[in-house]
């Protein structure tokens, strides 16, 4: 089975979670496109949802397929948010943030009942870190705001290269118009440590690491997909 046959897999299962009227909040990335077609497909037949999209390239694959969408601001509170993931871990805490979108896409999922996270089975990992950590920064102040990150992850002894990502030659902006610097620290040991440092960090506007946000991961391999519940909580409201 190929990669994308277990995207769609995993995006198939999680569409058993969506019921008629439900509030969507819906990830970003070639997983949570997946979600999106199969999603659109049963919007035609009859299905009523309302979608807020966790970035500008997943509200353009929605309103192309006729998934209706509405702002978080109209919406404020989400049933049900599918996204994917770069990293999960048996506790569910994840590295996120690969396509550029972490910063909605947490904005999204905290503003959620539940978060399911769909992915292959390549994302499932024992220890966070070997994707490097998204980091999403505001470009005033940038030079200090790299030494600070290096200065936090010294202290909880981590370190590695911190590159600036660029596209087409130029720094990639994300929806929110910041910089993404990509953290190559290695394995994360504490990585609640790592967030609760990065979060004190006054240019630093949010990190890839999603800790106590999903509810589920639904992971599709070549034996099938399977469902990990968070480990410490079944259910998890996080508003
Ligand atoms: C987007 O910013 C990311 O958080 C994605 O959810 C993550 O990179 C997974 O993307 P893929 O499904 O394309 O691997």
């Amino acid at each position: 089975m190929d990669a994308r046959q277990m995207k769609i897999d995993a995006a198939a299962e999680a569409l058993r979670h969506v019921e008629n009227g439900m509030r969507l909040g819906i990830g970003t990335g070639s997983t949570a496109e997946e979600f999106v077609r199969l999603l659109a497909e049963r919007v035609a037949e009859g299905l009523a949802v309302r979608g807020v999209p966790t970035s500008e390239r997943t509200a353009r694959l929605c309103l192309e397929l006729g998934v209706p969408l509405n702002s978080l601001d109209e919406l404020p509170e989400l049933d049900l948010t599918i996204d994917g993931a770069d990293e999960v871990d048996s506790r569910l805490r994840l590295i996120k943030g690969g396509g550029g979108a972490l910063l909605r896409e947490k904005i999204v999922a905290a503003a959620s009942r539940r978060m399911i996270v769909i992915a292959d089975e390549s994302k499932v990992v024992e220890t966070l870190g070997r994707f490097p950590l998204p980091i999403e920064v505001n470009p005033f102040g940038l030079s200090a705001t790299r030494i600070a990150i290096e200065r936090v992850a010294t202290q909880l002894g981590l370190s590695g290269d911190i590159v600036q990502r660029a596209h087409n030659d130029a720094p990639f902006r994300t929806d929110g118009g910041h910089f993404i610097l990509d953290a190559s620290f290695g394995l994360i040991p504490d990585a609640e440590a790592l967030a609760n440092e990065l979060n004190t960090i006054p240019g630093v506007v949010e990190h890839g690491l999603f800790i106590n946000l999903a509810s589920y991961a639904i992971i599709a391999g070549q034996a099938g997909v399977r469902t990990m519940p968070r480990a410490d909580n079944q259910e998890t409201d996080t508003r």
